[in-house]
Order: structure tokens, then C-alpha cells, then sequence
């Protein structure tokens, strides 16, 4: 099938949903790649590149929403670009669908099967094709580089010859994807990070990012993300009046601070007040990622940078993904050819539009002349949830103590009967073998029970040098039988070498765990 991709039409937008490496991938898959003169430019990629990935090139939009089978963009398409998609046709795109009901309507009038790249649903399986979250990350990162140009002083702290400079302190308020690039990025950049989020499962995630989670002193049954498909749950008043509290307590300290708080369907909540602005020292900055929403800050103008009175620089800039545009479309592009490959499952060049799919009919919002949207919720859990754990019951110390001799009468009696077993056949065995092989046996037979034991009551955390132990013992082992494999019999040498190959497979796989555990602390 055609893949076409046009020049994105809203003013100012950058990115483009095909680039030469996604059409090259795209062709693996069995389908021919189109693109509208030009489409790639603001990305940083020409016509030429894409000509040399064996993309057709066309001249006008209207000429490639014509000449294609899948129409593949970022932005959702305005008015124009409707009439333009014909019964049929697919188009992936950002849609937004709640908030484009006309739009959406006018689509599956159409005939057009419409997949909306914000509705992937936050699934494992998924994750390779969620735009929202390559968008998001791009935007954090890009929101630390934003405020650090707005910002007069350095990140890191410094002792100069000059002076002494102390380090900036940033906050970072909601850790969801944006917000937890943003932390990493303030964070090796040098600076003091603290992060806030209702969702207290992220804490760990935050404090191994080298930032401090901001714990608020609060007996709420806080919201599970798990529970929303990943998402917060929005907050108690009570809960929100103890974080601003806590927020006006940071304000006169921080220096930088990026809002990322939102709740999908719903407009950002307030939390960066106008008398926290006020407190804030001058030349202090906010990023506003909600701004498209109407913004975390109350002082946010969405597309817009001010500067207060006291010196604050508030940026509410929506759109940082097309800041960075050759890095944004080379992963939307990703994300798009992930789409493509799970909707061309024969790699034939065939679509198989499968609405069984939960990724595919999550993100479906026209189909077959109808509307979709909704989709009913995902088969599969969400990406952090979590079977919840059953409370233990409270015992009474009576049933306690019944239960805990109940336990012990069980495992009493399955180890009388495995001793009683184990006897019976050592006596047999006894009753045949000649007396050394039984000296040499019992020792055996203990010693096996003996390690069994010891090592089944080791802690996980402990079996790096439970390994290096068994490397010990293994090289114990390769003596012994060195010793022996010179001495005679041909099953001496047989058992012998046996041994000396089974101990080595344990020592060098021991190593190659080893390298592999070390590999994974050691940066590329
Ligand atoms: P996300 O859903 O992964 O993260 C939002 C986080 O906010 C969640 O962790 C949630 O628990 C938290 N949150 C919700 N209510 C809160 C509250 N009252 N207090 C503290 N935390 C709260 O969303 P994602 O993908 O990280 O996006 C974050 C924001 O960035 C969104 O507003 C999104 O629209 C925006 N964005 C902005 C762009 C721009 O160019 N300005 C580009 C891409 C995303």
C-alpha cells in the first residue's frame, strides 16, 4: 500500500511523520512511501534524502492525500485536509479525539479509518508506538534546556577562583513521563532536583533519578495510578490544600521550577499560585508544560514568555516537541512505523486492520463509516498496575498460636517421613554395597542435605556471592578429580572428566553471569 505524508499546515509546526530511516522500514514491511515536496525540510531533512530512500516525492498535499492508501501526519488535520480523505483511506495522526467530536464525525462520514496516535493505550506491548510518551519526554528534557537560557546563573555549583557559585535548585512537579526526562536532565546537569507527584509508587523511580521526592504530611489513601491505566486520579481538596502548602514553603527556595501535572481529560490543575510566584526570588524561572491546558501556574500565557514584576520569567510554550524537530520526528516517525508494522502483520504490504487488537482498536476512533471512540478498556493491565495484595487477616494470639503448631505438626511429619524414606534406603544400599563405598556415601548423602539447606535459606540479594562460593567449591572439585584422572580405571577417568567439565561450565558461566551483572552498571 501507499504511505503518504504531507507538509504539516498548522503555522510553525516542524515535525514530520516520515523521515528517510522510517521509509526505509516502512518499504521492508512491502509498502511504497510518498511525501509532499518539502514535508521534511523544517526537520532537517530535504527531498533529496528522502528520494534516496526510495520515497516518491509529490508536489502538493492535495495530490498526496489522492495518490495514497494511509495518509501518516503529526498534527490533526484541519479542515482542508479533511475534505481531502476519501472512503477507504487510513490516517494516523495526534487527534485528540474528545476534544475534535466534529472532526471525528466528518472522518468516519468519510469512510476514512482514523488512528489517533494519543489514544495508544499505556500497555507494555505498546510502548514502542506511544507518541504521547516520545512527545512527552523530548518536551521535559527540552523544558530544563528552556529554563537554563532563561536561567543567568549555572545549574551546577562551583568553586572559582572568581567566587563561590551554588548550585540551582529545581522542582519538577508531576512525575509522569515529561516530568521524569526533565528530572534527569536537571540532574546531570548538576542541580538540586526535587520532585513532587500524587502518585506516591514514583518516589523510588524519582530518588534513584539522584532527585528528592517531596513527601507531604498526609494520611490519604493516595491515588493508585494503577488502578487509572497509569494515570492519576485527581486529588482530595484537603490533599491539594497540603501541597500548596508545602509548594509556598519551597517557593522563596527554588530557582527553577517545571509544572507537568495533568490528568488526561481534564483541564491542568492549579498549583503554582500567583502569591508563590510572588515569593520566588528574581530571576527565577517557571516552565508550564500544562499550558496547552491552561497551565499548572496561574500566571502562565499558553504560547507565550513573561516576565512578572519581581523578575520571573514564565514560559508557557506548547510546543517544545517542535523545538526539537529532527529529534521529535525521527521518534514519532518510530513510533508510526511501529503502528504500520503491527498493522501489516504478513509484512505483505497488506493492512489488517484488526480490531481484536487492543493497541489497534484502542487507537481506532473511526471505523467502517462509524465513530469508535471510546474504546472499550484494554484486555491487558495497564503498564504500572499491579495485583493488589490482601491485607493478612488480624489473628487472635490463640489462633495464632493453633495455626503456628499446625505449621509445625505438617512439616514435622513430611520431614519424618523423608528421613524415614532416606534410612530405608541407605540400610538397603547397606545391606549390599561393600563397606567403603558406604563411608564415602553417607558423606555424600549429608553433604547434599546440608547444602540444600544451607543455600535454599539464602536472601536473592546474597546469590552473587552465594556464586562465588560455588566457584570455590568448583575449583575444589577440579582439583580432586585431577588428582584422580591419572590413576587407572577407565571409570575413574571417565567420572573424572565428567566432574572437571561440569565444575568448569560452573566457573566460566559464574564469570559470564559476573560480566554481564557488571555490563549493566557500566555506562555505554
Ligand atoms: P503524564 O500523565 O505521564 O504525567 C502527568 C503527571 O502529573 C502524572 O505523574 C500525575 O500523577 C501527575 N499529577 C497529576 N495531578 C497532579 C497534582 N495535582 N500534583 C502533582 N502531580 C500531579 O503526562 P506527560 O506525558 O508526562 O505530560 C505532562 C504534561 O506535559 C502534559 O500536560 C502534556 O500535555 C504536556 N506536554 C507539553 C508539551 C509542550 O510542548 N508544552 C509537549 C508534550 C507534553
Amino acid at each position: 500500500m501507499k504511505i503518504g505524508t504531507p507538509k504539516e499546515v498548522f503555522e510553525g509546526e516542524a515535525r514530520v511523520a516520515m523521515t528517510p530511516d522510517s521509509a526505509l522500514q516502512l518499504q521492508k514491511l512491502g509498502h511504497e512511501c510518498v511525501l509532499e515536496s518539502g514535508a521534511g525540510l523544517a526537520a532537517g531533512f530535504p527531498d533529496a534524502a528522502y528520494e534516496a530512500a526510495g520515497v516518491e516525492i509529490v508536489k502538493t498535499g492535495a495530490a498526496l492525500f489522492k495518490g495514497s492508501d494511509v495518509v501518516a501526519k503529526v498534527r490533526p488535520p484541519n479542515d482542508t485536509e479533511v475534505k481531502r480523505l476519501q472512503d477507504g483511506q487510513t490516517l494516523i495522526s495526534f487527534f485528540y479525539p474528545a476534544a475534535n467530536e466534529e472532526l471525528m464525525q466528518k472522518a468516519a462520514e468519510k469512510g476514512t479509518t482514523v488512528i489517533a496516535m494519543d489514544m495508544v493505550p499505556r500497555i507494555s506491548r505498546a510502548q514502542k508506538m506511544d507518541a504521547l510518551s516520545s512527545m512527552a519526554n523530548i518536551a521535559g528534557y527540552r523544558a530544563v534546556i528552556e529554563a537554563g537560557n532563561n536561567f543567568g546563573r549555572f545549574f551546577t555549583g562551583q568553586v572559582t577562583a572568581a567566587g563561590k557559585v551554588p548550585p540551582a535548585k529545581v522542582l519538577v512537579v508531576g512525575a509522569g513521563v515529561a516530568g521524569l526526562a526533565a528530572i534527569g536532565t536537571a540532574t546531570s546537569l548538576g542541580a538540586i532536583t526535587y520532585a513532587f507527584d500524587v502518585r506516591p509508587e514514583v518516589a523510588e523511580q524519582i530518588e534513584s533519578m539522584g532527585a528528592e521526592f517531596v513527601f507531604l504530611d498526609f494520611e490519604e489513601n493516595q491515588q493508585d495510578g494503577a488502578a487509572t491505566g497509569g494515570y492519576a486520579a485527581p486529588s482530595s481538596p484537603e490533599f491539594r490544600e497540603k501541597q500548596l502548602e508545602k509548594f509556598r514553603e519551597l517557593a522563596p527556595e527554588v530557582d527553577i521550577v517545571i509544572t507537568t501535572a495533568l490528568i488526561p481529560n481534564r483541564d491542568a490543575p492549579v498549583l503554582w499560585t500567583a502569591d508563590m510566584v510572588e515569593m520566588m526570588k528574581p530571576g527565577s524561572v517557571i516552565v508550564d508544560l500544562a499550558a496547552e491546558r491552561g497551565g499548572n501556574c496561574e500566571l502562565t500565557k499558553p504560547e507565550e514568555k513573561i516576565v512578572t514584576d519581581n523578575g520571573v520569567t514564565i514560559v508557557g510554550y506548547t510546543d517544545f516537541p517542535s523545538r526539537m524537530a529532527a529529534q521529535s520526528s525521527s521518534l514519532y516517525a518510530t513510533n508510526i512505523r511501529h503502528m504500520m508494522t503491527d498493522l501489516t502483520p504478513e509484512k505483505d504490504g497488506v493492512v489488517d486492520h484488526n480490531m481484536e487488537d487492543d493497541v489497534i482498536r484502542g487507537a481506532t476512533v473511526t471505523h467502517e463509516k462509524a465513530v469508535t471512540f471510546p474504546p472499550p478498556p484494554p484486555k491487558v493491565q495497564a503498564i504500572a498496575a499491579q495485583p493488589k495484595k490482601e491485607a493478612p487477616k488480624e489473628l487472635t494470639p490463640e489462633e495464632k498460636r493453633a495455626k503456628e503448631l499446625e505449621e509445625f505438626k505438617a512439616q514435622t511429619k513430611s520431614q519424618v517421613t523423608l528421613l524415614a524414606v532416606g534410612g530405608a534406603l541407605i540400610l538397603l544400599a547397606g545391606l549390599y554395597a561393600p563397606a567403603s563405598f558406604m563411608q564415602h556415601f553417607i558423606v555424600f548423602v549429608l553433604a547434599v542435605f546440608v547444602g540444600f539447606q544451607v543455600i535454599w535459606g539464602v536472601a536473592h540479594s546474597l546469590h552473587t556471592p552465594l556464586m562465588a562460593i560455588t566457584n570455590g567449591i568448583s575449583s575444589i572439585i577440579i582439583v580432586g578429580a585431577l588428582m584422580q584422572v591419572g590413576s587407572g580405571g577407565f571409570l575413574v577417568v571417565l567420572l573424572a572428566a565428567l566432574s572437571v567439565f561440569m565444575a568448569g561450565i560452573n566457573i566460566f558461566g559464574g564469570f559470564a553471569v559476573t560480566r554481564r551483572m557488571l555490563a549493566m552498571f557500566q555506562k555505554s
